[in-house]
């Protein structure tokens, strides 16, 4: 099985008598309250989803991110990681404080010995991970809104919150997982949108050459328009049903806040669906992109800044994929020889559109079990 990011899996989640004993502290220490971004990476921390983090970055580890896309130990690591507080908060808390994480409904789900608390730049942060400062940018808009200082240290998970426990398995879990199928190699395939027929291409493609295919959805925070994440688990359960082999592909959720930092944020997916056990991560157009911040294939040409060994998930690169009519296949530029004109592909905003107006969008692009849960599911919702 392919080794974890830093050699080691991070497991920092405390069960039995252990965790009772850390609960009796509670009403005798501090304690910070995270939004479900804040909980969200709690738990890929303390599960070994962000080995080899142990904790929210130090400021060392922090600007090395933003400058560098590595840790201050020299390992690519590409995205922030890290847990905003206001200034009144920090100045009730001192270095080498105990607090307990709690979540907005006040239960105690993690711990955390503070060790560092600073100041960063917003305008950095954005311009490194984001190249703009464009608040039209659901990613540059989310770093304005966060607190002033961001507080560091070692964590610990007492309790997953519920949202976590749903079609969720940690890296562990699935790790056993491919031991018990016989899986060596796994290819990760990321999304934040129902399953479309050319993302089904891709994952078809690649599991033509690996032993498994995990379908791992990104389900936490995503922006407004982007279809919800319980709609959407509908949706692929649906269709593995009904087009996939069973015993060759697993569905699990990637409890994620999304980031939209297109190609740094295509390393950092990367880099932990290798914890989470892949041999193999599927990149193709406009990965993690939103808008026109980003070229088509920026976050695959980012790769290049690195060494293979130093990535250690193997990245499959896809051109863009869609319906030849005159080929009367799905196919991408790397294959087709036909004109624009004869391809079938939507924007994401044009099937949204459709899907609020009940419209189906054709078969070429969507298999039709998928678009009837999400036309349902979307006219319940509303
Ligand atoms: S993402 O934000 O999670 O990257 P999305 O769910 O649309 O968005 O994409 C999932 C993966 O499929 C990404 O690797 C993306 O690059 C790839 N992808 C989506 N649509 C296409 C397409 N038509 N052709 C090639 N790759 C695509």
């Amino acid at each position: 099985m392919i080794t974890p990011h830093g050699g080691k899996l991070i497991d920092q989640v405390v069960k039995g008598k252990v965790r009772d004993e850390l609960l009796t502290r509670i009403s005798s220490l501090p304690s910070i309250t995270l939004d479900s971004w804040g909980l969200s990476d709690l738990v890929l921390i303390a599960t070994g989803a962000f080995s080899p983090l142990q904790g929210f970055m130090n400021q060392k580890d922090y600007l090395n991110v933003l400058k560098d896309m590595r840790l201050a130990n020299g390992m690519v690591w590409s995205l922030p990681i890290t847990l905003p507080i206001s200034k009144q908060l920090k100045e009730s808390l001192s270095i080498g404080d105990t607090v307990f994480l709690k979540g907005e409904d006040g239960v105690a789900y993690g711990m955390m010995d503070i060790q560092e608390m600073y100041e960063y730049s917003k305008e950095a942060e954005a311009l490194f991970v984001f190249k703009t400062l464009d608040k039209l940018h659901p990613g540059v808009q989310k770093t304005f809104t966060k607190e002033d200082v961001y507080v560091a240290g070692p964590v610990k998970l007492l309790q997953f919150p519920d949202c976590f426990t749903r079609d969720f398995l940690t890296p562990k879990q699935l790790r056993e997982r491919y031991t018990e199928l016989g899986w060596n190699t796994i290819v990760a395939f990321q999304t934040r949108n129902p399953i479309h027929r050319a993302h089904e291409y891709l994952q078809k493609t690649a599991l033509e050459n690996v032993d498994g295919l995990l379908i791992h959805p990104l389900v936490g925070d995503t922006k407004q328009d982007d279809i919800p994440a319980e709609i959407r688990m509908i949706s692929y359960k649906i269709l593995l049903d009904e087009y996939y082999p069973k015993d060759r592909v697993l569905l699990s959720t990637f409890p994620a806040a999304m980031r939209y930092a297109g190609p740094r944020e295509a390393v950092f997916h990367s880099l932990v669906r290798k914890n989470f056990g892949c041999s193999h991560f599927i990149v193709g157009r406009d990965h993690a992109g939103v808008g026109n911040y980003y070229g088509t294939f920026d976050a695959q040409e980012i790769f290049s800044e690195f060494t293979k060994e130093e990535i250690g998930i193997e990245i499959l690169k896809f051109e863009h994929a869609f319906y030849c009519i005159k080929c009367a296949t799905m196919a991408t530029t790397k294959t087709c020889p036909h004109d624009e004109e004869l391809h079938i592909h939507l924007s994401g905003t044009k099937v949204r559109k459709m899907l609020k107006d009940g419209i189906m969008p054709p078969e070429e692009f969507s298999r039709p079990e998928v678009i009837e849960v999400l036309i349902n599911e979307m006219s319940r919702d509303s």
